[in-house]
């Protein structure tokens, strides 16, 4: 079962950030997928977890680099949005590897929904702020929205 459908409005306009969120709904899938199996194996679901907290804080590290070259002004709140999110699945890892059991209902909704809200809100007005901006020193329109 998907739980976090992808749809066309979601994209931002920038190809990497699109593709990376695009990748964490497929991540968040394939650990809902494995979580609903009759053969969930919570070594596999700790396993995806983990690749989705890695790619998860290499797509923040994209968005919060950007933020400080564009001098976006939410910047503080944003990265605030993003460590909150980060402190979750850390925890569920923490608590999986401690209690060997996996609370079903702070795992998966609970990344669909965030991306979801936060993809909507502050992911949008983060790129709209870009666009509104010259481009930064050293960096052609095709690198920046491409790249
Ligand atoms: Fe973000």
């Amino acid at each position: 079962m998907v739980i976090a459908e992808w749809h066309e409005e979601y994209c931002t306009g920038h190809a990497l950030i699109d593709d990376q969120h695009r990748n964490l709904f497929s991540l968040v899938n394939q650990i809902h997928a494995m979580i609903d199996s009759p053969t969930m194996d919570q070594y596999r679901v700790g396993e995806l977890l983990q690749v989705f907290a890695k790619s998860a804080t290499e797509h923040f590290d994209l968005e919060e680099d950007l933020m400080t070259t564009y001098e976006y002004p939410n910047i503080a709140a944003h990265q605030n949005t993003h460590a909150r999110l980060l402190g979750k699945v850390n925890k569920v890892l923490e608590q999986m590897a401690t209690t060997h059991q996996i609370d079903i209902e702070s795992v998966t909704p609970v990344l669909a929904d965030w991306m979801i809200h936060h993809i909507r809100g502050e992911d949008q007005r983060m790129i709209q702020f870009f666009q509104s901006q010259p481009l930064p020193v050293g960096c052609s329109a095709g690198q920046y929205m491409n790249a």
